[in-house]
């Protein structure tokens, strides 16, 4: 198993989002992280179904929905039709989690619950076990190219604890002021997926900036297998 890679399209060309997807999915990325903000749940709007829509029918790889607004129960059937491989809900987005991830499975996607910084890991212990996916926002969303919250590595390494003591399959995306300078200690603390946006679309070499990322997760990788 190796680190995977999944830019954020928030910080991408919005002119030119196709050929983004298509320049990132072929420097060898494994995931499009598409970031949907109703300006409600965070103080930004970004887009939304007719997008990802579009998005679904260029992109190479799965679409890796991250939906940033309140009411998702009211959506996430229509962003696993417009194409989402993964759909993730906040936490502190619903009333009804279990079944709004049992819904998104019931669909064909992959449900994925994010959390907060300020949340309480214990958030996700019960529904743990039901999800493929658990986003750690690093930073507090709504916005690409903030600073890494530097106690999410101390959360990281908590939430991989309390994620095998549930015995949940669920992957831990690391969402917020990822770069290749973290991206080591971000695997080695339990990440296993790497969202990236300003450090990989505002980079002179968006490729060579995943290629770093990549270089240095498959080593925090490396690094966990030896503990
Ligand atoms: C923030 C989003 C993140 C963000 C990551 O609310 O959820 O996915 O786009 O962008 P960077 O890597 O620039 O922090
Ligand atoms: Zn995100």
């Amino acid at each position: 198993m190796s680190v995977r890679i999944a830019p954020s399209v928030l910080s991408a060309d919005f002119a030119a989002l196709g050929d983004d997807v298509r320049m990132v999915a072929a420097a060898g990325a494994d995931w499009i992280h598409v970031d949907v903000m109703d300006g409600r749940f965070v103080p930004n709007i970004s887009i939304g179904l007719p997008v990802v829509t579009a998005l679904a029918r260029v992109s190479p790889l799965p679409l890796d929905v991250h939906l940033m607004i309140v009411e998702p129960e009211k959506y996430v059937d229509a962003f696993v039709e417009a194409g989402a491989a993964s759909v993730s809900v906040h936490v502190e987005a619903t009333d009804h989690l279990h079944r709004l991830v049992h819904r998104i499975r019931q669909l064909g996607a992959r449900p994925g619950v994010a959390i907060n910084p300020a949340t309480p890991l214990d958030a996700v212990a019960e529904i743990a076990p039901d999800l493929d996916i658990v986003i750690l926002m690093s930073v507090n969303p709504g916005f690409g190219g903030q600073t890494f919250i530097e106690r999410s590595y101390d959360r990281l390494s908590r939430l991989r604890d309390l994620l095998d003591r549930q015995g949940s399959p669920a992957v831990i995306t690391v969402d917020g002021g990822v770069d290749p300078g973290r991206a080591e200690a971000v695997v080695t603390a339990g990440g296993d997926v790497l969202v990236a946006g300003a450090a990989i679309f505002a980079a002179a070499d968006p490729a060579a900036a995943i290629a770093a990322l990549r270089d240095a997760g498959d080593r925090g990788w490396e690094a966990r297998r030896a503990r």
